[in-house]
């Protein structure tokens, strides 16, 4: 049963405002994408890896990936505009004998092994299985003018995290139908959901954060380094 992680870096950060793509700023020396992928590809579950990257950015991502010197086989495909032109491009270069197939987000760094293990494990056996979180704060929707129009129940909302995991033809036929219908959806699972497919979720970490605007760097230095303080001895 073989797995294929992909890992989606090919964004620009504009909400991170350094004029950079925010994968490649440093955690504590490390740059995000080399955490990310030293997390995703740990373990013995995961086979291959295929990471998104700008076209400008290709040779600095091969570049980074080489250092790693990863025991999985690895590849860099080129992204597009959005993040769902990113995974579709990564999902033509996923070999065919992939039975599962990951998704995850570059931006998240601070992932651990066990939310890939127990991903992969639920897509094995539902098909489909993402890593979210119950969320901690009320939600409300609202409209433009900024007038609240709902509170729904705090107990039936989740947080949704990557990895995401899937069975192989399941998600390709997903892309295939988005693609079709000109669907762009917020999360890989959106477009899972849109085939009538069952989505089962893996109970996340909120230490899964998303580097996505500057003070999350700071707190995704401060959790590295409570968890490397917590693993020397
Ligand atoms: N991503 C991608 N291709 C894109 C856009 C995003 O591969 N065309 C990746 C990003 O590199 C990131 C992940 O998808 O790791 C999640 O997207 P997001 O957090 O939105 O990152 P950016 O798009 O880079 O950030 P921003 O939206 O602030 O510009
Ligand atoms: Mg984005």
């Amino acid at each position: 049963e073989m797995v294929s992680v992909i890992i989606a870096a090919a964004g620009q950060g504009k909400r991170m405002g350094r004029g950079m793509n925010k994968v490649l700023i440093p955690l504590l020396g490390k740059p995000v994408l080399a955490h990310t992928v030293m997390a995703a590809s740990a373990g013995q579950n995961v086979d291959n890896v295929i990471v998104t990257a700008a076209p400008e950015e290709m040779e600095v991502v091969v570049n980074l990936l080489t250092g790693l010197n990863l025991s999985v086989s690895w590849q860099v495909v080129a992204g597009g505009s959005e993040r769902q032109h990113s995974i579709a491009n990564a999902l033509a270069a996923v070999p065919d004998s992939t039975e599962i197939i990951v998704v995850h987000d570059g931006a998240r760094p601070l992932v651990e092994q066990t939310l890939f293990d127990q991903a992969i494990a639920m897509a094995r056996q539902y098909r489909a299985a993402i890593v979210a979180v119950p969320v901690k704060n009320t939600i409300k929707s609202a409209d433009d003018a900024g007038w609240v129009t709902g509170t729904p129940d705090r107990r039936m909302l989740w947080a949704v995290q990557t990895p995401q995991a899937f069975e192989a033809r399941l998600l390709r036929s997903a892309y295939e139908q988005a693609a079709h219908d000109g669907y762009l959806g917020t999360d890989d699972a959106a477009l899972v959901e849109r085939l009538g497919a069952k989505v089962k979720i893996v109970p996340g970490s909120y230490r899964n954060l998303k580097i996505t605007t500057p003070e999350d760097i700071i707190i995704a230095e401060t959790l590295l380094a409570h968890r490397q303080e917590a693993t020397d001895d």
